[in-house]
């Protein structure tokens, strides 16, 4: 019998007290108070008339976050691979040719979904730490024919942007709708849905948006309702009198299905699951917070902080990971010097500084680390605080970085940019 507990009553445990981390890695990051606020407020009933006001709101903030006409933008309850799978399963039938380009582990991943979708797949890769040219992906579609191809916006795992405003219309000149994963872009890195002509989107709100993981907000086009409206199928149990199923398979999954959550999110409110209250308000308030800052004006401060962190990495003596022209604003990856142990160096950071960074995986585990500057996070007292305690670690570990050169570097390139 534990001393403290004499009765031996079930364990309950203490009162919940995270440490107050800054979480600098790929990755969640730290949530914008006003998110967190939002997240405490009273439960509605998910046919409440506020209630569903809000979800009109949010559809009119994300089409704006999103940079879209689209009618639909909208969230899917899950994390962000939920928006993913909403969106592949849907669009794809069993047999439909879909083309993954793949330049890291959310390629990988965007192919094992339509793999598991029934597609018949084809990939085409780079090395980890390069991003595709328009005209392999051109060749690749002349090839094969396929009716999807499937992108990754930026790739955490590689911190690597793939440029999308010359795909978008190459995919468009050969029939085959694109998909792209901007989980990790939304709100940090420019993204322009239609003048992109991208056909179908989804995001995480854990990234540069700020938030909680567990809301994929998602937008589609005209092109991909009609697509997905021939599987139209509704549930038994609520399917109203002289409903015509459409005449294409039906989606394999229920709670990803496009259709059903269509008529849940349009005037139809035709009952689905119940959607996520809590989370609902959460991806509200960070549209909410990105464009009251203004998205420009959010990308910049993006930029700024990778330039400035950037420019500190590098007067330590570190090396940047990646080809230069196509790193992401919001995660920058650092190759570990030769002979310092990267999981302890991580370790210390977190236990003695309270900062989190990211490890890596695939070809690069072990090879880099990732440091995320997003949303909340990005900002100049963090960049300072982060190089600070790399640099102590680091000496630490036997690397000799010049003393104060890191944060150094990164406050000229604020002080240029007048902050
Ligand atoms: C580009 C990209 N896609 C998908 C995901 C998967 O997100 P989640 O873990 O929220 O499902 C991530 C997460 O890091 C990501 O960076």
């Amino acid at each position: 019998m534990a001393p403290d507990n004499p009765a031996n009553l079930p364990e309950i445990f203490e009162d919940l007290a995270p440490a107050p981390r800054l979480l600098m890695g790929p990755g969640p990051v730290n949530v914008y108070p006003s998110v967190l606020s939002a997240m405490s407020m009273p439960m509605l009933g998910q046919f409440d008339p506020q209630f569903t006001e809000y979800m009109n709101q949010v559809m009119a903030l994300y089409r704006q976050v999103f940079r879209t006409g689209n009618h639909w933008a909208f969230l899917v309850n899950g994390t962000a691979r939920a928006g993913v799978e909403a969106l592949l399963t849907s669009l794809i039938c069993p047999g439909d040719r879909v083309l993954v380009p793949v330049f890291g582990r959310f390629g990988h991943l965007m192919k094992e979904i339509a793999e598991r979708s029934g597609a018949e797949v084809r990939a085409i890769e780079v090395e980890w730490g390069r991003v595709f040219e328009p005209e392999t992906v051109e060749r690749a579609l002349r090839a094969f024919e396929p009716k999807v191809v499937a992108l990754v916006h930026g790739d955490t795992s590689t911190t690597m942007a793939q440029p999308l405003h010359e795909i978008g219309p190459i995919c468009r000149q050969h029939g085959a709708l694109l998909y792209v994963d901007a989980t990790a872009t939304l709100g940090g890195n420019p993204l322009e849905v239609d003048a992109w002509q991208l056909d179908a989107v989804s995001a995480g709100l854990q990234k540069c948006m700020s938030g909680p993981p567990g809301s994929a907000p998602i937008t589609f086009n005209e092109r991909v309702v009609e697509v997905v409206t021939r599987r139209k199928h509704v549930e038994a149990g609520i399917r109203p009198p002289g409903f015509v199923p459409g005449d294409g398979p039906r989606i394999q999954s229920n709670y990803f299905d496009l259709c059903m959550l269509m008529d849940y999110w349009g005037p139809a409110r035709l009952n689905h699951h119940t959607e996520a209250t809590t989370m609902l308000y959460a991806a509200r308030e960070c549209a909410r917070v990105v464009l009251g800052e203004g998205l420009e004006a959010g990308f910049a401060r993006h930029r700024l902080a990778a330039r400035a962190l950037r420019a500190g990495l590098e007067a330590m003596g570190l090396e940047l990971f990646g080809d230069p022209a196509h790193r992401m604003t919001n995660v920058t990856g650092v190759v570990i010097p030769d002979g310092v142990p990267g999981e302890p160096v991580r370790m210390a950071l977190l236990q003695d500084f309270s900062i989190e960074i990211g490890t890596s995986f695939g070809p690069l585990h072990g090879r880099i680390w990732r440091i995320g500057t997003m949303g909340h996070v990005c900002r100049e007292a963090n960049v300072v605080r982060c190089l600070d305690a790399l640099e102590a670690v680091l000496r630490r570990n036997g690397f000799q970085a010049a003393p104060g050169a890191g944060v150094a570097a990164a406050e000229a390139v604020y002080a240029e940019a007048g902050r």
